[in-house]
């Protein structure tokens, strides 16, 4: 039987900014060559990343289709244009009613041996597996005329049949589909609406995952948090008639971990929705803030990957989730609650609320003897005043381990860009009544100001803030990607935590 589709990448071999495109096949293969490269030229295809090119009935190969992907400049090739252009693929086949797919392994003749280096094997059949597997997911859960149209066979040809390049690229796939399953993971649980994904449905969720892949779970809530001293995270969470979830992931590596060697630990903001509270949030929009616990769910995936990749360092995540809500005993603005910490806090917005459960979520992995630390969070509007909606804001206590985090930023494919959290911006929070108050005195550096309400509750411990507001939710749907929840944070996450220990 011919294949319904047999998908191929092609770059842009041009380099001036106003040269004529030169797109080029990046195939080993001289049937794919033959049909296809006598098209590429005359304008009509540029190879511009995402872009495609159909090509029925292809003389001399055993194919229905022929589809052409463009990855862009060969200048800029790295795996993450392959993840792109994987993902376009099966974007392009799935309307089409094409429900088997081979994609020809990015491999070529044309290209320099510099260019080439740029694509390592393995890493490049991971991010290929990786893009095919994000690409074949759309949020139509809750149409009722919805028909499954994913894809049923995945397969990849690759002319090197040498034995190391083979088991490489198997590697990578098997890296890739771990990746890619925990990433949709997170898709999924960010996709939920507030009234279906409460914070103790997230609970069970949670539970029933970590049950399936082997990592320890604890749900805990109100009791728990109260008799913690979590006066923080308690003072959110009190105007909600749904009560709040303290989750807690562990993973221990096989054979446990030697005396003395890193604990990481993983927290996330669940806010499953918010309203805003007393300081209400006005109704345009409002809708969106069920993504509220994208931070929480960038950490559920991360801790799901990393028990299917088995890295050799112990982590923990801890998970604090609540209903945001406006309420005859919900918390309000001149309030002072005190943290897990002991420090006293001044709330001046009740909208601030992400810091508050963060900030005890935070003091609580310490004493559970984390030494290094990471946090995501929605956190503030202002980081997609600041950075747009490509990358996603980065702040830390430690240039070591913010130089470790932009390590795996290659492998991920993610884009985090750093901004200052420097002891001179600590006047933006002084309280006049208690030790620290929850909003800065102006709007100006919103995330900044932020993310110094969280530095208080870190101490010296190393510590890195990722700010994912701007970036958890698509507006727009990508060549690659459907519109809605991206899973930002799941790869970069767990590759710094793969950085400590394989
Ligand atoms: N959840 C929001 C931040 C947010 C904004 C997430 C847009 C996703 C998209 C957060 O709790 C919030 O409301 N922050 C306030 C802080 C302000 C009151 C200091 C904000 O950004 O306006
Ligand atoms: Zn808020
Ligand atoms: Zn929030």
């Amino acid at each position: 039987m011919p294949t319904p589709m047999l998908a191929v990448f092609a770059v842009d071999l041009s380099t001036g900014v106003d040269a004529e495109p030169m797109p080029t096949l990046l195939t080993a293969s001289d049937a794919v060559t033959g049909a296809a490269q006598r098209y590429l030229g005359g304008g009509e295809f540029k190879a511009a990343l995402g872009e495609t090119l159909l090509l029925h009935a292809p003389g001399g190969l055993r194919a229905e289709r022929l589809l052409v992907v463009g990855l862009g400049k060969a200048k800029k090739l790295s795996p993450d244009q392959v993840r792109k252009g994987a993902g376009a693929a099966v974007r392009y086949a799935k309307p089409r009613g094409v429900r088997e797919l081979a994609i020809g392994f990015p491999e070529d003749k044309a290209l320099s041996d510099e260019r080439l280096e740029e694509l390592p094997c393995e890493l490049t059949a991971r991010a290929l597996m990786e893009g095919a597997e994000l690409a074949d997911t759309d949020y139509d859960t809750y149409k009722s005329d919805r028909k499954d149209r994913s894809i049923t066979a995945l397969t990849v040809v690759a002319a090197n049949t040498e034995r190391s390049v083979q088991e490489e690229i198997r590697a990578g796939f098997e890296v890739g589909r771990v990746v890619a399953v925990a990433q949709n993971f997170t898709r999924s649980l960010v996709n939920e609406p507030g009234n279906v994904l409460t914070p103790t449905v997230l609970g069970e969720r949670v539970r029933t995952m970590c049950g399936e892949v082997g990592l320890g779970c604890e749900v805990y809530s109100t009791e728990k948090i109260k008799e913690l001293g979590m006066g923080a995270f308690w003072a959110v969470s009190q105007g909600s008639p749904e009560p709040p979830a303290l989750l807690v992931m562990r993973y221990e590596p096989a054979g446990g971990a030697a005396e003395g060697s890193p604990v990481i630990g993983l927290v996330g903001k669940g806010i499953t929705f918010d309203t805003g509270g007393i300081s209400i949030k006005p109704a345009d929009g409002m809708e969106k803030m069920k993504y509220d616990m994208a931070g929480a769910g960038a950490m559920i995936g991360a801790m799901r990957a990393i028990a299917g990749l088995k890295p050799k360092v112990r982590v923990i995540s801890v998970i604090c989730s609540a209903e945001n809500m406006p309420d005859g005993l919900a918390f309000k603005p001149g309030d002072v609650v005190t943290a897990m910490s002991g420090k006293t806090i001044e709330i001046i917005n009740t909208d601030a609320e992400g810091r508050l459960v963060l900030a005890d979520g935070l003091h609580y992995a310490k004493t559970l003897g984390c030494t290094h630390l990471i946090n995501a969070a929605t956190l503030t509007g202002a980081i997609g005043v600041a950075l747009g909606r490509l990358n996603a804001g980065l702040f830390s206590n430690d240039d070591a381990t913010a130089a470790k985090f932009d390590d795996g930023l290659k492998a991920s494919g993610e884009k985090f860009w750093r901004l200052p959290c420097t002891d001179d911006y600590a006047d933006q929070i002084k309280s006049s009544i208690a030790d620290i108050q929850n909003t800065g005195l102006t709007r100006y550096g919103g995330s900044i100001t932020a993310a110094m309400f969280l530095k208080e509750f870190v101490g010296e411990t190393p510590w890195i803030h990722l700010d994912i507001a701007g970036t958890a939710w698509d507006e727009e749907a990508k060549p690659w990607m459907a519109k809605g929840p991206t899973g930002i944070g799941v790869r970069s996450i767990l590759e710094w935590v793969r950085g400590y220990g394989g």
